[in-house]
Formats: C-alpha cells, sequence, structure tokens
C-alpha cells in the first residue's frame, strides 16, 4: 500500500487548547484517526516535532520512498531556508498546508521559504486542509 505522511512543525502538539479561535478545539491524533478511517486506501503516518532539524530529518528519511508529504510547518514556513532545502532535495512531493488562512493574518506570515519548492499550498480550510492535501497526493 502506498504511504503518505502527515508532518506537523511547532507548536501544533497544542492543537486543540492552543488558540482555538484561529486553530479550532480539535487536537491532532483525534482527528488523525478519523482521517485514517476515512482514507482505508493509503497507509497514513504521522509525525510532529518542535525541532527544526527532526523535521529535516524525517523529510530525508522518507522522501525516497513515500507517495508524499502533507507538511505544516508551521512558523518555520515564514522562516526555514533549511526546511525549503530539504523539500527541494528529495523526491516525494510535499504539500504545504495551514489550518489558518494565513494570507488574511499578520504580513509576516505572507511570505512562505517552502511553497516555491512544493507541488501546492492549501490554506485556511481548517483542519480539513489535511484531507483535501492527502486527496490531492493521491490524485482523487
Ligand atoms: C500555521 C500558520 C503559521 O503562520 C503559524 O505559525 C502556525 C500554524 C497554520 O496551520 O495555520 O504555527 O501553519
Amino acid at each position: 500500500m502506498e504511504k503518505i505522511i502527515i508532518i506537523n512543525g511547532p507548536n501544533l502538539n497544542l492543537l486543540g487548547t492552543r488558540e482555538p479561535a484561529i486553530y479550532g478545539g480539535k487536537d491532532f491524533e483525534s482527528y488523525f484517526e478519523q482521517l485514517k478511517s476515512q482514507l482505508e486506501q493509503v497507509e497514513l503516518h504521522y509525525f510532529q516535532s518542535n525541532h527544526e532539524g527532526l523535521l529535516i530529518d524525517k523529510i530525508h528519511e522518507v522522501g525516497f520512498t513515500y507517495k508524499g508529504i502533507v507538511l505544516n510547518a508551521g512558523a518555520l514556513t515564514h522562516t526555514s531556508i533549511a526546511l525549503a532545502d530539504a523539500i527541494a532535495a528529495v523526491d516525494t512531493p510535499v504539500i504545504e498546508v495551514h489550518i489558518s488562512n494565513v494570507h488574511s493574518r499578520e504580513p509576516f506570515r505572507h511570505h512562505s521559504y517552502m511553497a516555491a519548492n512544493c507541488r501546492g499550498v492549501i490554506s485556511g480550510l481548517g483542519l480539513d486542509s489535511y484531507r483535501l492535501a492527502v486527496l490531492g497526493l493521491l490524485g482523487i
């Protein structure tokens, strides 16, 4: 079965309690269980870290064998050339996702170092951004 991984970056371990007016009240683990039961045609994996280097290591680890990566790099989206380079360095396509609409927020969230190296970007559709990114990677 084909494998897709969802990778969440800094502070996204606090989904459900972190700024619920922006990010909603659901924790990611519950959402992920729900998503897995909806998408039984793919082997879904999940990784979260608050550490840039661990995110880069994970991209290297899966980036030559997995069908796709769904990446919400959190604030590293707006700062990390190293993550942008990691995305460019691997074969596996990456979709950048954001729960909030970054373009309707502060100007420093409008720029992504990663976007140009990604297959696509989904922003502002809440947790459904992740499901839509997986469907995009599966081509359905
Ligand atoms: C985010 C948007 C980022 O600007 C922010 O730093 C996050 C979450 C989102 O999912 O909306 O941590 O990536």
